[in-house]
């Protein structure tokens, strides 16, 4: 059994002051400011047309949050701000920052949602906000390198396999997939508007030749092949269980005898209170979209046998399911 939370502890889990700090900072672009540099406060805040005094406090704060130090007036960024906060750094991560910033508005509305059942959005940020959701893919790419290449390994595939990325975003799985698996040829399905920026990563990767695009909306357009897989990445917890099942039908039809349909996603556990970040993860989809939800394993082997696959197993606990179409 877990221990019991001290009074402390209790303390900082209700605790966000700093949070808001280091949105603000993100969103008045103040790290930039400082790229490398050393300034003072009211050099600060001519370059931000912020008002001093104010301002001043706000970068002490971030002294104590060890994100700026501080020598005489003079303020600088620490290492981990030059790296990740100063937007022209290739390892910029501000973007996923102000995502949560755009949606700070809406969990100020979830007693209300909680009180009521009523989603109090009636549309993704990603929709209203469409360069942010396309800088945030771009954050998630860069993450997701690391961790694509295993993910593939751990699938074993061989031979000149026909792979689709429905939602495939950035083609960050597809790319993974095409460096461990040289026979491999991937299509990345997506909206039109992503698209843009899979084309330019996946030129940046080299496999212009190897991975095809293929614009449209999943559940309405038709999307291709035959496949000898489909992997749908952290697409169904923006759906609701209907569509989800429905696309997984779908799928079925567009995959070769003997096919596979991977879903890799956020699922809770059997009990709904694990993995703990998914807990949080599933009230955040519940405060940011109009009818997303997090589903558990039980949730897409259903989907799958309802359809018509011959089997349906859980890969990996609480993150992966595998669906094998007959081979007849
Ligand atoms: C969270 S991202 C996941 C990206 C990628 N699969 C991954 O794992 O990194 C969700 C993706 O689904 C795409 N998407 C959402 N709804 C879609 C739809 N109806 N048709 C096609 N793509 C869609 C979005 O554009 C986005 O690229």
């Amino acid at each position: 059994m877990s221990r019991e939370l001290s009074l402390a502890e209790i303390f900082q889990l209700g605790y966000y002051w700093e949070t808001k700090i280091l949105l603000t900072g993100v969103r008045l672009d103040l790290f930039s400011a400082l790229d490398g540099k050393r300034r003072t406060a009211q050099d600060i805040a001519g370059r931000l047309g912020a008002h001093e005094p104010t301002l001043t406090l706000l970068l002490n704060a971030l002294v104590a949050m060890r994100l700026l130090s501080k020598e005489g007036e003079a303020y600088s960024n620490s290492a981990a701000a030059d790296t990740h906060l100063v937007k022209h750094s290739p390892q910029y991560i501000g973007h996923l920052l102000l995502l949560h910033d755009a949606e700070w508005e809406n969990w100020g509305k979830l007693e209300q949602t909680i009180r009521t059942g009523q989603r109090a959005v009636d549309r993704h940020v990603f929709e209203t906000d469409p360069e942010l959701g396309t800088n945030v893919l771009a954050v998630l790419h860069r993450i997701g390198q690391q961790s694509g290449p295993d993910f593939a390994r751990r699938l074993s595939l061989t031979g000149p396999v026909r792979m689709l990325d429905l939602g495939g975003g950035a083609g960050t799985n597809a790319i993974a997939f095409c460096q461990v698996y040289p026979e491999l040829t991937a299509t990345v399905f997506d909206l039109p508007a992503t698209l843009r920026l899979t084309e330019k990563t996946i030129k940046e990767a080299g496999l212009d030749s190897r991975i095809a695009l293929h614009p449209g909306n999943f559940n309405t357009d038709n999307l291709g092949g035959p496949y000898d897989v489909v992997l749908m990445s952290d697409i169904l917890h923006y759906q609701t269980y209907e569509t989800n099942a429905a696309l997984v039908k779908k799928v079925l039809a567009h995959l070769a005898p003997g096919g596979r349909l991977i879903i890799k996603d956020r699922f809770l556990d059997e009990a709904g209170t694990g993995p703990a970040w998914t807990t949080a993860f599933a009230v955040h989809i519940l405060v940011n979209t109009q009818q997303g939800g997090c589903y558990k394993t039980g949730d897409a082997i259903q989907w799958m046998t309802a359809a018509g696959f011959a089997s349906a197993t859980e890969l990996e606990k609480t993150a992966v399911v595998q669906g094998l179409k007959g081979t007849r």
